[in-house]
């Protein structure tokens, strides 16, 4: 009987430490993540014969994995996770019902070899690359006519190594237009999250053509004074939430766009139905967020909201000019904290930059309904610098609840106001002359959420002991 039951407590004390065990290896093995979609496959970079050394080029190995692994797509789609390591690539294409997972720990290095980055056509609804009239380098990741796209990790890194583009850049050495580190085309629900993105040679997340996009939580980080570093570019993209975001760029930390002059007034396709949350954004040579300046398919119902900035050009930017036609609509403001600017707000109506002579130089822009409140800046130069286009002025203007607070000594004029025309109300200091009648006490802000907003994302996981 004694012995009964010490061999019970024996039998206890063993099969207590037995679950113990194991629930530390289940906890240390299992990574989950939130995604649009889990896959029923799971692969490694390394079951493909990756080398993380930091040295050898991994291009083929990621092309041959999202080959091999598109051929389960139709299947419950593959998740490829890119395990701790150094893996230098050149340009790869993903796939659809794919999630590419970059591990704590990894770093996909981009290769430094233009010859990794095959040409590809101009966009057509900009009829030619930005930095030249020639074609383009293909993105880092790319992706064309997908649908059902992740790329998330848990804050692994992709770093675009962009020193030697942007030196070349500089030179003016270059004749084609430098790789954008990620850009997903003509391509439906695509996530791209919790993810440190670093050094891309030009714009860092360029969604175009695309719809149903979630970007957020990432931390984004480029020197001050790279050549357009732009942060996130969703162009020509409908039903787009960005949040949780954190900038730090030589350019622009958002940038709205929607091609450029009579290319994307043809292409007519416009980025609408999206909003902005919690950015934060610190660039001291361009705007928070910039609507424009390649706006010619058209901008409509973008809000932003919760946007902090530190030493950053200006705040919301609205660039266009003539030549571009085609509208900016429909923009609401709810919150901006901003600390160290040139500019809260910026308008600008003679923004040059043509593709070619091809442009009409009467095709002139709707810019009408911006709304910003709750607006706190300080240690800024100018309050408001709003210029509109002549014989087209921007109208509809709504400021609330601005207080702005300048540097010492105050060098610069308050507020320059031309072509432009609205409302507003509880501004500090007392607006231009064309903005002084009296607005709602809030300007508006739509209450209904863009449709992305509503959208829940599942858990997901895998184990990563092979
Ligand atoms: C991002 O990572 C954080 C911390 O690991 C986690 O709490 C969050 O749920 C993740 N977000 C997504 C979208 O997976
Ligand atoms: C690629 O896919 C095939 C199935 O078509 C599979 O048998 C093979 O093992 C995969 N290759 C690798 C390296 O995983
Ligand atoms: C990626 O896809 C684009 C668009 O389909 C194509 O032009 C390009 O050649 C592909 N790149 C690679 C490396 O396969
Ligand atoms: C991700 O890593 C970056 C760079 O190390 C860091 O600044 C950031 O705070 C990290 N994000 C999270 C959510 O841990
Ligand atoms: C005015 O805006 C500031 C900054 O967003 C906010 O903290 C404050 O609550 C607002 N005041 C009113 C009356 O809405
Ligand atoms: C005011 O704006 C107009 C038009 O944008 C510009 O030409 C002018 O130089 C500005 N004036 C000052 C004092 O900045």
């Amino acid at each position: 009987m004694q012995n009964f039951a010490a061999t019970l407590l024996l039998f206890g004390l063993i099969s207590f430490s037995f679950v113990e065990c194991r629930r530390k290896l289940l906890y240390e093995s299992y990574v989950t993540y939130h995604a649009i979609n889990c896959r029923k496959h799971t692969a490694f970079l390394t079951d493909f014969g990756g080398n993380g050394d930091g040295i050898t080029s991994n291009t083929a190995v990621f092309q041959a994995a999202v080959r091999n692994l598109s051929q389960v797509a139709e299947d419950g789609g593959a998740q490829l996770i890119v395990p701790p390591g150094k893996w230098v690539t050149g340009s790869f294409n993903l796939t659809s019902h794919f999630t590419l997972f970059i591990q704590s720990g990894a770093v996909i290095l981009a290769s430094q070899d233009a010859g990794e980055y095959p040409l590809v056509e101009p966009l057509p609804s900009y009829g030619e690359g930005r930095d030249g009239p020639g074609g383009r380098f293909s993105s880092l990741i790319g992706g064309s006519h997908l649908t059902d796209v992740v790329i998330t990790g848990d804050n692994g890194t992709i770093d675009g190594q962009g020193s030697v583009w942007w030196k070349k850049f500089n030179r003016k050495k270059l004749r084609n237009t430098r790789p954008y580190l990620i850009e997903l085309m003509y391509s439906n629900q695509l996530q791209i999250s919790n993810l440190t993105l670093i050094d891309s040679p030009s714009w860092f997340v360029h969604p175009v053509y695309s719809s149903d996009i979630i970007i957020q939580e990432l931390t984004i980080r480029a020197p001050i004074d790279s050549p357009n570093t732009d942060g996130i570019n969703p162009d020509s993209c409908n039903n787009v939430k960005i949040q949780d975001v954190n900038v730090v760029s030589g350019y622009d930390c958002v940038a709205v766009k929607s091609g450029l002059d009579e290319y994307g007034i043809k292409f007519g396709m416009p980025t609408e139905q999206m909003v902005i949350r919690r950015l934060t954004c610190n660039s001291p040579n361009g705007a928070v967020i910039a609507l424009g300046s390649e706006m010619s398919g058209g901008i409509k119902n973008i809000r932003a909201e919760d946007i902090t900035a530190i030493n950053s050009e200006s705040g919301i930017r609205i660039k266009t000019g003539p030549g571009r036609g085609s509208y900016i609509t429909d923009i609401f403001v709810n919150g901006m904290n901003l600390q160290t600017m040139d500019y809260v707000f910026w308008t600008t109506g003679s923004y040059g930059q043509h593709p070619d002579l091809g442009f009409d130089s009467k095709a002139l822009p709707v810019v009408d309904r911006i709304n910003y409140r709750n607006v706190v800046a300080e240690d800024v130069k100018t309050a408001g610098n709003m210029g509109g286009i002549d014989g087209d002025p921007f109208t509809g203007f709504c400021l609330s609840n601005v207080t702005v607070g300048f540097g010492v000594p105050q060098e610069n004029l308050a507020w320059n106001c031309t072509d432009v025309s609205g409302v507003s109300s509880n501004v500090t200091p007392e607006p231009c002359d064309v903005l002084t009648e009296k607005g709602p006490s809030d300007c508006e802000y739509p209450p209904d959420p863009v449709p992305i907003d509503n959208f829940e994302l599942n858990t997901c996981s895998f184990s990563s002991t092979t």
